[in-house]
């Protein structure tokens, strides 16, 4: 068990008004936890201060090698003022599982599960209760060593920093339009695509900027060998439902293995849907949107949670779907997903950890 010392801010700010949007990723609570890593000590001085900027050296690896990794997960308010989190051991799973592959010292699971409780608990006034909000939780550790040689670090910071959130994108729940990119690719099988690093998210920059200038919000990547085969949308995971059944792609090694996905597996098997894990090629996709089997598409994240697909954009041929609505099961399974979160809805899986 972590000894967490405690040091609260002498200048709360005002929680976000009734009206405010929470657009992603621009607010921040009051406390934020930090701990440090050296060869000597390990893990330690666990620590939860006032959220505030934080000071390294210019040479501090993370700057030049971008060796760090990061997670998202969100905690909810019922409405008898439970606080909730959805998946936590999938998060640090995950994490630790990216730690080794870029070579940071894992963090003991127990300790990153007390962190964000107590982190979230002292903050939880900034749980935000209307509907398609939550408190989005960002863990991440950064390299520190002031060092410009290529090697790992041997210190490291452990940082936990909470945010206010609507929904990830300005449609919210109304369906996105998706460009498939054939030139640029994100990952490849032996890369670092299955872990949750800085790294593969600016990779993908170039094309979303090529995407939105286009009008699309976002990329979905083919595999980098033989740009042939769907793999993920960056900030999601992708899901076809092709007569009848829910397809994704299978994970390969250069997909990120998403909480959000798995879960929505799970569902749909419960639901005595057939669900496929495998290799899925875009021109399947293409064959089945012109024979009409192309029934739904959505995308799934942690931010994201379901979001349909409205319309997809691969070379000059424009896949619409639904009619650029929302499909049944993007509706089903974002209600059942959210249901279970707020604690409105029986967890037949044991998803949930009450702070
Ligand atoms: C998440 O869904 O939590 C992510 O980390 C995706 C990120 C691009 C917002």
């Amino acid at each position: 068990m972590l000894d967490i010392r405690v040091e609260k801010t002498a200048t709360p700010k005002d929680l976000p008004k009734a009206d405010n949007p929470l657009k992603f990723g621009t607010i921040f609570t009051d406390h934020m936890f930090v701990m440090d890593y050296d060869i000597e000590n390990g893990w330690q001085d666990a620590r939860i201060i006032p959220y505030q900027p934080i000071s390294l050296e210019p040479s501090a690896m993370v700057f030049h090698y971008g060796q760090e990794m990061f997670e998202g997960l969100k905690a909810y308010k019922t409405e008898d003022g439970k606080t909730l989190l959805f998946r936590p051991d999938k998060n640090i799973e995950r994490a630790n599982k990216t730690n080794r592959r870029i070579c940071i010292p894992e963090i003991p699971e127990e300790d990153f599960l007390q962190a964000i409780k107590e982190v979230v608990k002292l903050d939880e006034s900034w749980i935000p209760t209307k509907p398609g909000t939550s408190l989005y939780i960002r863990p991440f550790v950064i390299a520190t060593d002031p060092f410009l040689g290529v090697r790992p670090s041997d210190t490291y910071k452990f940082m936990i920093i909470l945010s206010p959130v609507g929904a990830y994108y300005p449609e919210g729940l109304n369906p996105v339009k998706i460009w498939i990119e054939d030139d640029y690719v994100r990952a490849v099988k032996g890369g670092i695509g299955d872990a949750k690093t800085g790294a593969n998210y600016v990779a993908s920059l170039k094309a979303q900027v090529k995407a939105h200038d286009e009008g699309y919000s976002q990329v979905l990547w083919l595999d980098g060998v033989e740009r042939k085969y769907v793999e993920e949308v960056g900030a999601m995971n992708i899901f076809f439902k092709i007569n009848g059944t829910i397809v994704t792609p299978v994970l390969t090694g250069s997909i990120l293995p998403g909480v959000t996905r798995d879960s929505v597996i799970n569902l749909c098997k419960s639901w005595g849907l057939p669900v496929e894990e495998r290799r899925i090629s875009i021109q399947e996709i293409h064959e089945a949107h012109q024979n009409g089997t192309l029934e739904e598409v959505f995308g799934t994240g942690t931010a994201a949670v379901i979001s349909p697909v409205g319309q997809l954009r691969w070379e000059d041929t424009i896949m619409k779907v639904k009619d650029g609505g929302i499909g049944e099961y993007s509706q089903k399974l974002y209600d059942t997903i959210t249901g279970i979160q707020l604690g409105k809805i029986e967890d037949n899986f044991q998803w949930i950890v009450e702070v």
